[in-house]
């Protein structure tokens, strides 16, 4: 038994709403909610704002290592990512950011340094965790683990709703080719591919709308641990 709860494993693809339906998941709940693709993207931003080679394993993890993250625990399900006191938001929706986020993903030493921070944060419990791999390899003993699909076409449809919506460009053809190419990179890699686990309930949210994506967990949490 974890202190403060069970964990619960989202993965899934770009752009199938892993974080929105996380979030309100871990509302509903009174969980933390962690996106670790923003743990990426922050070392991605991070790495581009210092002229860091995206390519330079070691010296990505120096980096990781040299600057102080905190995640917001406990306060609620809107858990953003601050590095250095400063707290991302908008600059890591940026499209260079989510493609190297996806690029430096790959490594692996990026990824050992990301799977320490990941578990620390998670192993309590009581927290909604999102990604490529948390079924997999961050938490394979996840107590709940739920894999979210949608086809490319609806997910590119939905991002460019969510960029226009912060204000940022938005033109789907460019976007769904995006989403086909970071797919690709995020299943094919060698280290931690994204995958569904054998034990994760497969939830296909093409036609389904959210709130029902979200419903469909919570059923699934009070049914695995009723009371
Ligand atoms: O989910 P999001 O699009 O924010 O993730 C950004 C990138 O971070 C992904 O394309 C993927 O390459 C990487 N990622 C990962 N493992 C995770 C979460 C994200 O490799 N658990």
């Amino acid at each position: 038994m974890r202190p403060n709860g069970i964990i619960i494993a989202i993965d899934g693809p770009a752009g199938v709403g892993k974080s929105t339906v996380g979030k309100l998941v871990a509302g509903r709940l009174g969980y933390s909610f962690i996106s670790t693709g923003k743990m990426y993207r922050a070392l991605a931003w991070k790495a581009l704002e210092s002229g860091l080679s995206l390519e330079d394993d070691e010296k990505l993890v120096a980096l990781a290592g040299a600057v102080k993250w905190e995640f917001p625990r406990g306060s609620g399900p809107e858990a953003d990512v601050s590095l250095d006191g400063r707290r991302l938001d908008l600059e890591l929706s940026e499209e260079r950011v989510s493609k190297a986020s996806s690029g430096i993903a790959r490594l692996a030493g990026v990824r050992l340094f990301m799977l320490g921070m990941q578990r620390e944060a998670g192993v309590s419990g009581g927290v909604v965790m999102e990604g490529r791999d948390i079924g997999t390899n961050v938490f394979p003993d996840a107590e709940l683990k739920v894999y979210l699909d949608a086809s490319p076409e609806a997910r590119a449809e939905r991002r460019s709703g969510q960029l226009r919506a912060q204000g940022l460009e938005a033109d789907y053809a460019t976007i769904l080719d995006f989403i086909i190419k970071r797919d690709a990179q995020d299943s094919g890699r060698v280290n931690n591919p994204l995958r569904k686990a054998e034990d994760a309930h497969y939830m296909d949210s093409t036609a389904m709308p959210r709130d029902r994506v979200v419903d469909a967990i919570v059923e699934l949490y009070k049914v695995s641990h009723p009371g």
